[in-house]
């Protein structure tokens, strides 16, 4: 977050409040998002999020499994700004088509988009305990899925590939249906395909450059997107835009955790969390000027060889950002 207020600073003149969410949120208030902070995120132009959590957390819910997680700051984050649809591009920056563990001739010219459903499905449905049974519902309306296919066909150049498991779930098959129809009748120019997610899962190792934009529910698009991101090289890489209806706020964060083992070292990449300042310039504030500036600025530290250390080299935070100012 540091980084991104110095980069933020040096593009322009922005009014930043910070509030706490997540972990540090549940230090000072005992709940992970409260009505104040959900209420300033509404009054803003725009929410720039980091990473939520930590171990001290997750020992706090071993010990009792009712205690505040923060993760429920984000989850409460997206579904009170209704912000449904999350947008992850990947686009592996040409510097670093050798850090991905898939070889270059597979991933060169991928330029893809996840679009993935943010507010439903298995995340908002019920759940609990009977004894030893457990269960988490999954549950899709048709309006749900109409609105997060329309962002995709408008956000595709050439294809949607819509991702499902319509041979087993029923949710599968209403989701199915539904792209279907608002291809047929809103935007038959843009090519439509469906793959099964077990097979997308494959095929975006296999032939990655092939997709343009993907369409999936909520933990689809959570377990894809993680997948997608080896495409770049490392998971810090991979920045994210979750917008709701036009004027509403949108939220902008990196697709990683907050890497508890480097917590307070220096050493994470800033990377997604620059490339999530981009998504924002553009998405939420409405300067692509500035937005590309920032984004061919980090192409660039890149290409003169900045690597932090999930990329195999030893810059540090620090070092990243200055990389980034140096060539905006
Ligand atoms: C993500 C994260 C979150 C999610 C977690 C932190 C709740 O993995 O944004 O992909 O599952 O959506
Ligand atoms: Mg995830």
């Amino acid at each position: 977050m540091s980084s991104a207020r110095e980069v933020l600073d040096r593009l322009g003149d922005f009014t930043f409040e910070q509030h706490p969410v997540g972990g540090e949120s549940i230090d000072a208030h005992g709940t992970a998002l409260t009505a104040e902070v959900l209420d300033a995120c509404r009054a803003s132009d725009a929410v720039l999020l980091a990473a939520v959590g930590g171990a001290r957390w997750d020992a706090a819910v071993a010990q009792d499994a009712g205690a505040p997680r923060p993760e429920q700051g984000l989850l409460g984050l997206r579904k009170g700004l209704g912000l449904f649809a999350n947008l992850r591009p990947v686009r592996p920056s040409p510097a670093l088509l050798d850090a991905s563990p898939l070889k270059r001739e597979r991933i060169e010219g991928t330029d893809l988009l996840v679009v993935r459903e943010l507010t439903g499905g298995i995340y908002f449905g019920d759940s609990g305990r009977d004894g030893d049974t457990a269960h988490d519902d999954c549950a899709y309306s048709v309006p749900e899925v109409e609105r997060i296919a329309r962002v995709a066909f408008t956000s595709a150049r050439r294809r949607v590939t819509s991702v499902d498991k319509a041979n087993v779930l029923e949710t599968s098959r209403l989701w199915r249906e539904t792209v279907t129809r608002v291809h047929r009748e809103e935007f038959p120019e843009v090519e439509l395909d469906h793959l099964l997610v077990d097979n997308a899962a494959m095929q975006l190792v296999s032939r990655p450059a092939d997709f343009d934009v993907i369409v999936t529910e909520n933990l689809f698009g959570d377990i894809l997107s993680d997948e997608a991101a080896m495409l770049t090289g490392s998971l810090g890489m991979l920045p994210s835009a979750s917008l709701g209806e036009p004027g509403a706020p949108g939220l902008f964060e990196p697709v990683h955790g907050s890497a508890p083992d480097i917590a307070g070292t220096g050493m994470a990449n800033p990377l997604a969390m620059l490339g999530s300042v981009a998504l924002m310039l553009r998405h939420g504030l409405g300067s692509e000027h500035e937005a590309s500036a920032l984004d061919s600025a980090i192409d660039r530290a890149l290409e003169s060889g900045l690597r932090t250390a999930d990329l195999g080299g030893d810059a540090t935070t620090e070092d990243a950002t200055r990389a980034v100012l140096q060539s905006l």
